[in-house]
């Protein structure tokens, strides 16, 4: 998903699980990002679509996600959430972070995303985004073999996660109807 986009290449594998600790293999991983630059694709001037990408578990849950890290951005100032912002005291940035939308046929789907430990504006995330359980290490790694089976001529990152799905059942979900 980073063909071509200036960065420090990042791996971050893990295990795609159930709840009770079952891998779930064949699972759809849809990841994307800000550049280096703290950039989507839509604020970059072209249509390319740039650091987006869908990966599969393979059959025993693992993945392994190629990309670049990414960079901190500010959120839009020229509107009225900027402008609401502007009054108070609280930054106006997002900490660097992938997201992820995981699915799977019988559980439940997962959107999130990981931040860097370290990252800037990592606990005055202006959206409250930050929680401790989605703060992982970026390690630096020295040029040589990578987590996809080839090798990295330059240093490059490190980051593992588990991301647990909840099956689906056939139980009618509770309401607050009633109460
Ligand atoms: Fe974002």
């Amino acid at each position: 998903m980073a063909d071509g986009v200036d960065g420090t290449p990042l791996y971050v594998t893990g295990l795609v699980r159930d709840l009770s600790g079952r891998p779930v293999a064949a699972a759809v991983l849809d990841v994307w990002q800000a550049d280096a630059d703290g950039l989507y694709d839509s604020q970059v001037v072209g249509d390319e679509v740039r650091l987006r990408g869908k990966y599969t578990s393979r059959a025993d849950g693992t993945f392994c996600v190629q990309t670049i890290a990414p960079l901190g951005y500010s959120i839009p100032m020229d509107g009225p959430v900027g402008e609401l912002i502007s009054r108070t005291d609280i930054s106006h940035y997002r900490p660097a972070h992938v997201y992820f939308l995981i699915t799977s046929p019988g559980q439940h789907s997962l959107t999130t995303h990981l931040f860097a430990r370290g990252a800037a504006y990592l606990y005055s995330d202006v959206l409250f985004g930050t929680r401790s359980e989605l703060v992982v290490d970026f390690d630096r790694r020295p040029p040589g073999p990578t987590p996809g089976g080839g090798t990295s001529d330059v240093p490059w990152l490190s980051a593992h996660y588990d991301f647990v799905l909840q099956p689906r059942t056939d139980r009618p979900q509770p309401t607050d109807e009633g109460r």
